[in-house]
């Protein structure tokens, strides 16, 4: 999987898996269950670390999970997220882009709007493709004041466009809407030419993610909205781990999942 193809997905109307992973054994299982592209997330600082928010994570743990993954998995296309602060100056993002890219990354991910649009540009330049997460961006938990949907308003609408507009103008490979109104995420599938993965954005997206964890049952909290068990699930086959990936694969290019009852 490359970015091209998940360009011809989108041109030919076609939706694509993603799921986070942080481990060879996982990546392994994702591989046999061909889902077509792996987020190394910095939600790893909650699922595996124990953390409350991603803010402790490191740029050295991303790396370390990022080998981990890249080592077991050939098929999907791998992205990484920068962590919190890494991309508060320029000579930050190239560093910590270098890191991760170096230990088997594809894309990487930042979460911000047109503020980024400058670091963009600067890493299309030296190769590096970005995947840009807009709405709810978890690193900025303290500045929202709680996991909130975002872009209910029509001003807070109006911005997302803006800010995908900027940041696709300077070059951004994907988007990522994580909890936005599905109507405002289909808007912004429909408006730019890169592909959209969605989070609680609704059916209306090219890709979607889920946090393994989450999509596996495994949890110690209420899991949000957009949170489906698929281990459980009755068209998991298998009624393991592979049957889950391989279930919520189909479910994604079936476009049953997510339903309305997943969504904003
Ligand atoms: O860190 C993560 O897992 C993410 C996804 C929820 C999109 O950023
Ligand atoms: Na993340």
């Amino acid at each position: 999987m490359t970015l091209s193809t998940l360009n011809k997905l989108k041109a030919n109307g076609e939706t694509f898996s993603c799921l986070t992973c942080y481990d060879a054994s996982f990546a392994a299982a994702m591989q046999v269950a061909a889902i077509d592209t792996i987020l190394i997330g910095d939600s790893l600082g909650m699922v595996v670390q124990g953390q409350t928010s991603t803010l402790p994570v490191t740029i050295a743990d991303m790396v370390y999970h990022t080998q981990n993954v890249a080592r077991a998995n050939s098929h999907a296309l791998i992205l990484c997220d920068l962590p919190f602060m890494s991309v508060a100056t320029l000579e930050r993002a190239l560093d910590a882009s270098q890191a991760v890219m170096q230990a088997g990354a594809h894309v990487v991910k930042i979460e911000g709007g047109a503020e980024l649009a400058k670091i963009v540009s600067v890493l299309a330049n030296n190769g590096v493709p970005t995947c840009v997460h807009l709405g709810l961006t978890p690193q900025s938990v303290n500045v929202f004041g709680g996991y909130k949907v975002q872009g209910k308003t029509d001003a807070q609408a109006e911005k997302l466009m803006a800010d995908c507009q900027a940041v696709v103008e300077a070059g951004a490979a994907i988007l990522l809407l994580e909890c936005v109104p599905a109507e405002l995420a289909k808007k912004v599938r429909d408006t730019f030419p890169v592909p959209v993965i969605g989070i609680g954005a609704g059916v209306e997206c090219d890709g979607q993610v889920l946090v393994m964890h989450d999509m596996l049952g495994v949890y110690t909290r209420k899991p949000a909205k957009f949170v489906k068990d698929f281990l459980t699930d009755e068209h998991n086959e298998t009624k393991d781990i592979t049957g889950a990936f391989k279930a919520y694969h189909k479910a994604v290019k079936d476009r049953t999942f997510p339903t309305p009852a997943h969504s904003f």
